[in-house]
């Protein structure tokens, strides 16, 4: 995997740099906020979800806070997410994208679900890692609206240097402007857009159920691929699984904080840098998962620098080559993809040059502490 951090990074800080274009400019009003101007405002479809980005905002370092994984509350026969009879009758279509990775589903409205009906959302995409939902109409929730329902499965998190809407801090913004020319500049030098990834890791508390919704896109391009890291762990043999036991790897936030202020972006809250169990088990599924990306970790705590690098790089490799253990999600008017972001990874594709918009938001509640084992959790809380 080359796509090391620099690439995703060049992606990421473009959306603030490259959301200007001769049609669109950026203001900054009397409270410090830039916003965008002129064409921005007048093609998006959603303008209340366009980027601002508050120059003086700055947050405290999170606290912790108990979470219990609403899929271990869920009934697994989903009768409120896809009850038998709509499932019978045709009126819910649930095609699996492949026999143990992805699904696509249409016929049932996100923003309609009861608290039962959410808990299943929450299983059903940590057992099958992807779910690609059509024809929704979460996109209508005004932002704060979109925080307060994202807000039942989790804390909402802020993330440290991405654009938000004006007033809700908590929604990360994907944009990019219609006559922008950061495809012409990234494959100046770099062969690949790949960069694999799962969402500010680095947290204490990192990211699990995880909605990305398409405002405006282009008619073909921008699909996002996901891979299935419960699947990547499986297909190890048991000796090397063992060799990976009570493995832990830092995650760090200091690159794209770098990152982000080397480009005139913001940074609202300091970088952090956490170790988390390089195998993950997932509360409501019992499922491991390997739990590594290239954007974020770093290195395996007390391996040498060369240790941990060809370990890190085989999991990588690993990973990415298998094509066999992933999907393509590719988006559609009013799609919204919700993924499980403790037992996968993922990557945006840039492959479209074609002069059309991409704007989506994305909600992303805050889930538990990483642990390699439930089990030995349980049984060292019963001794405490
Ligand atoms: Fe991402």
């Amino acid at each position: 995997m080359s796509h090391s951090f620099s690439t995703i990074q060049s992606i990421a800080a473009s959306t603030f740099r490259a959301t200007r274009d001769g049609n669109t400019t950026i203001s900054k009003d009397s409270t410090g906020r830039l916003k965008l101007e002129g064409e921005a405002q007048t093609e998006s479809s959603h303008p209340e979800y366009l980027p601002t980005w508050d120059t003086t905002e700055h947050y405290e370092p999170l606290s912790v806070f108990d979470h219990v994984d609403p899929g271990t509350r869920a009934d697994p026969s989903f009768p409120n997410l896809l009850p038998a009879d709509k499932v019978a009758d045709g009126t819910i279509k649930n095609k699996r994208l492949t026999p143990k990775f992805g699904n696509e589903i249409r016929g049932v409205q996100l923003s309609q679900l009861t608290d039962a009906g959410k808990d299943e959302l929450s299983l059903f995409v940590a057992q099958r890692g992807v779910a690609v939902f059509r024809e929704q109409d979460l996109q209508n929730l005004a932002p704060n609206e979109a925080v307060e329902y994202s807000s039942y499965f989790g804390r909402p998190h802020i993330h440290p240097t991405s654009g938000a809407p004006a007033g809700a801090p908590e929604i990360h913004l994907v944009y990019r402007s219609k006559n922008d020319s950061v495809y012409e500049s990234f494959f100046k030098n770099h062969t690949s857009s790949i960069a694999w990834h799962s969402d500010v890791t680095f947290e204490k508390q990192p990211p699990g159920t995880t909605f990305l919704a398409m405002l405006d896109g282009p008619e073909t391009g921008g699909d996002t691929i996901f891979a299935d890291t419960v699947e990547a762990y499986n297909r190890l043999s048991p000796a090397f699984r063992e060799r990976l036991n009570g493995l832990r790897v830092l995650h760090s936030a200091v690159n794209q904080a770098e990152s982000s202020r080397a480009q005139g972006g913001i940074v609202r809250r300091e970088p952090v840098e956490n170790f988390h169990p390089l195998v993950r088990q997932i509360p409501s599924t019992k499922d491991k998962a390997l739990f590594v990306n290239p954007q974020f970790s770093r290195y395996i705590e007390g391996f040498k620098r060369e240790e941990s690098d060809f370990l890190l790089k085989f999991l990588y490799d690993h990973i990415s080559l298998s094509a066999d253990i992933q999907v393509r999600a590719s988006w559609e008017a009013n799609s919204v993809v919700v993924w499980d972001n403790r037992r996968t990874l993922h990557s945006a594709l840039l492959d479209w040059a074609s002069g059309e918009s991409r704007h989506a938001f994305r909600l992303t509640p805050q889930f538990e502490r990483p642990t390699e084992s439930l089990e030995e959790d349980a049984e060292a809380k019963a001794e405490a």
